[in-house]
């Protein structure tokens, strides 16, 4: 046995490692060592999950955006983006369509829209709800006040994803403009997770200046926080932003990343991301070797698909229509696995992190 999987081992009876060690299970590796990390994730994965892969049905409610976050495509600044929002018929005739195709689980994704206002938000969601009691809705709708999550948690909201993108403070201000603060979006976080919301964080992998101390830093803060889902995928670069000249993450870091939260947290819903699709094909089947569960396949109406472009080149493929879903079904059970219908909640909804709730 190799020292790299004998740190594997003992991350898969620990749950954690030292830096150093993890250091070393992050770093490079032989393709020997990584395929028997991935291999543990899975049975973490297994153990948990079975071998059912939940689905989500994506729908990116509007691109307007108040920040201005150096790496993303649709942040204020950027005047080539072609805006749109979502009305509430639009988005509820997106949930009816996936309804129909087997959908429990409805993420709404969209920027900082003032106009994605607590009214707005709490009467799709409370129809949303109404009209099907047996799903779950999920937003992903950045930063917004305590009272606002719980306003939209009445209204019957179940997850909140509000990835934390970087751990380390002064790397946050590397990626984002002043005004926004590593604190700010721990806060919410809490906050999030005090109401009750099955709650996500997540980062990109090699955005620009993260070292690997950063990510190190990054799954401490998981480790503490405890949160129900992590969305990881690698950063993409976009023409129109700042970091237009950056290169890409790598493929590899990602799934071997999406592999060591895995082990950490045997429970976590941990999707195959759609930037992990954008660069490697067969995303979700690789994503599910490395111990993903989740897929998110996008029900968006194609126009606005087109417009939520976060970064160059992102995979805009979707499971609106039937034909497309049963093809990621076959995919997905040519290795063995199947896509379940039903809502798909975290095993452990009570995950209590150490990070106190303010
Ligand atoms: N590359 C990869 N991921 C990105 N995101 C935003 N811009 C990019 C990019 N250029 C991710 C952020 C954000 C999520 C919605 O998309 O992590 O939280």
């Amino acid at each position: 046995m190799t020292n790299y999987r004998h740190l594997v081992d003992e991350l898969s009876c620990r749950h954690t490692l030292c830096d150093a060690d993890m250091r070393k299970l992050i770093s490079n590796a032989d393709d020997g060592d990584v395929s028997y990390l991935m291999e543990k994730a899975r049975e973490a994965a297994v153990e948990v999950y079975g071998r059912d892969i939940y689905i989500r049905g994506l729908i990116e409610i509007s691109n307007y955006c108040r920040n201005n976050c150096y790496y993303c495509g649709i942040r204020r600044g950027n005047d080539r983006a072609e805006r749109y929002r979502l009305t509430a018929r639009e988005i509820m005739e997106c949930i009816e369509c996936g309804y129909q195709l087997g959908f429990r689980t409805f993420v709404l994704q969209g920027g900082e829209d003032a106009a994605l206002t607590d009214d707005f938000l709490t009467d799709v969601i409370s129809s949303a709800k109404a009209r099907y009691g047996d799903c779950a809705i999920t937003l992903s709708l950045g930063e917004r006040t305590y009272e606002s999550y719980r306003k939209l948690y009445d209204a019957g909201a179940d997850r909140y994803l509000l990835r934390h993108e970087t751990a380390d403070r002064g790397h946050y201000r590397k990626l984002h403009p002043d005004g926004m603060s590593y604190d700010k979006r721990i806060e919410c976080l809490l906050h999030l997770k005090g109401i009750g919301y099955q709650t996500g964080c997540g980062m990109m992998i090699e955005s620009p200046y993260q070292t690997v101390d950063n990510i190190i830093k990054d799954i401490r803060l998981i480790e503490r926080l405890k949160p129900h889902m992590v969305g990881l995928g690698p950063f993409i670069p976009h023409k129109d932003t700042s970091f237009a000249g950056y290169r890409a993450g790598s493929a590899a870091l990602t799934l071997r990343i999406m592999s060591v939260i895995r082990i950490m947290m045997p429970d976590v819903l941990l999707p195959s991301t759609t930037a992990l699709e954008t660069i490697v094909g067969d995303a979700h089947k690789t994503g599910i070797m490395a111990g993903c569960n989740v897929i998110m396949p996008n029900l968006s109406p194609v126009h606005a698909k087109k417009k939520y472009m976060l970064y160059n080149n992102k995979a805009v493929s979707g499971s609106e229509d039937a034909l497309e879903l049963s093809v990621l079904k076959k995919n997905i059970q040519s290795i063995g696995y199947n896509i379940v219908t039903g809502r798909g909640d975290c095993k452990r909804p009570d995950l209590k992190g150490i990070l106190p709730d303010v």
